[in-house]
């Protein structure tokens, strides 16, 4: 799956981000088992439900392939190009390697390709 694609579908996924309070929009896609999953923030009026889009894309893909799947790849936009925030940090350390890809984007151009262990080279696990 290329860097392309998964941008694309990332993009397609910002397009129906439910940014309702903060109006800040963010699609993500991740590569699983040779499937691409994408996924939106979902905000909430009680703030405390909003789901972000990494984990979105991330809770479809393992709730699809199953709970030994990796997410191999997975690509982000939003308006400036922004990185991941640290609670999906944690979620992805669960689920993929160090060495993961992570695809930074804006709507209209890839503006970092990164692994995991740049954002987290320390991870806390049980
Ligand atoms: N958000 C994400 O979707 N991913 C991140 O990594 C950071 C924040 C969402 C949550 C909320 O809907 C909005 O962006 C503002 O925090």
């Amino acid at each position: 799956m290329s860097v392309h694609e998964m941008h694309l579908k990332a993009i397609n996924a910002y397009n129906t981000a439910y940014a309702k309070y903060s109006k800040f929009k963010v699609g993500a896609s991740v590569l699983c088992s040779e499937k691409v999953f994408s996924g939106c923030n979902i905000e909430n009026a009680s703030y405390g439900a909003t789901v972000c889009a990494e984990r979105v894309a991330i809770w479809k893909a393992i709730s699809e392939m199953g709970p030994n799947s990796k997410i191999e790849k997975l690509c982000l936009v939003t308006k400036d190009g922004d990185v991941p925030c640290g609670l999906c940090l944690q979620v992805m350390s669960e689920f993929m390697s160090p060495e993961t890809e992570i695809i930074i984007c804006t709507e209209h151009e890839v503006k970092q390709v990164k692994v995991f262990k740049d954002f987290m080279p320390y991870t806390f696990v049980l």
